[in-house]
């Protein structure tokens, strides 16, 4: 897989994510190693790119569809990073990584990432609902970088032939990762926006196992503020 990083075709593919390697470069000047978790690794060029920062220290947890991450998985493994899990789905319609966060979430992982790049589907359906699960395991002061808010179907080859099948001709139009972060994530309790549409930092946990759960005294003053603007 490695191998297709910078060849001909797979130009938009090839490059790491800036906001990745930023926020990641950041986690590990602070607290010397963490735990990364990638949903969409494509042919690698971040994954490789984090996987070298990080050195072999932290854990890296890595979704996709068969296919692609068992493939990138071995090709790390060859070049000597054994901190790597693979978490595989099928390409059944409704199958994607949430199925196997929704399997870290119940064996009670808990709060356990630094950085979460959420680089996948790039739809509402599948990544409104990963964010949700991401902060289960998120770290409060963890980071959740979105790729490409500016994305639509419409403009891409990707499923092109099969996108009928799947999506309207609006729901293929439409910017769906900016439209569900400012839905559901710009004003969510929990989290801060770091860089526009794409970083955010989560501020306080908020489920009632999360360590930091935001309480009510708390709301109660973000909305006194909030209010006084
Ligand atoms: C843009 S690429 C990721 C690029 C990568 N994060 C990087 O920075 O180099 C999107 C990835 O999402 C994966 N993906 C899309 N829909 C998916 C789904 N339903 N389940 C699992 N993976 C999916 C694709 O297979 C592809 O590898």
């Amino acid at each position: 897989m490695l191998e297709l990083v910078g060849s001909p075709g797979y130009e938009t593919i090839s490059k790491p994510s800036e906001y990745v390697m930023r926020w990641v470069e950041a986690k590990i000047a602070e607290k010397g190693a963490m735990n990364f978790g990638e949903l969409g690794v494509g042919i690698g060029a971040t994954t490789l790119a984090v996987a070298e920062k990080m050195s072999g220290k932290g854990e890296m947890h890595l979704f996709d569809f068969e296919r692609r991450v068992d493939e990138l998985g071995d090709d790390l493994k060859k070049r000597g990073f054994d901190n790597i899990t693979t978490y595989a789905n099928t390409e059944r319609h409704w199958d994607s990584y949430h199925w196997n966060l929704s399997k870290l979430i119940r064996e009670g992982k808990g709060e356990f990432f630094d950085v979460i790049y959420i680089d996948g589907a790039h739809t509402y359906l599948h990544d409104a609902l990963a964010f949700f699960m991401c902060d289960r395991l998120l770290k409060v002061g963890g980071i959740i970088v979105f790729d490409d808010w500016y994305w639509a179907f419409t403009n891409s080859k990707w499923m092109r032939d099969t996108r009928d099948q799947f999506m309207t001709e609006e729901q293929a139009e439409a910017l769906q990762i900016k439209m569900f972060l400012e839905e559901l994530v710009n004003d969510h309790v929990g989290y801060e926006q770091v860089e526009k549409l794409t970083v955010y930092r989560k501020i306080a946990g908020t489920s009632r196992s999360s360590e930091n759960v935001i309480g009510a005294s708390q709301i109660g003053s973000r909305l006194k503020n909030l209010f006084s603007r």
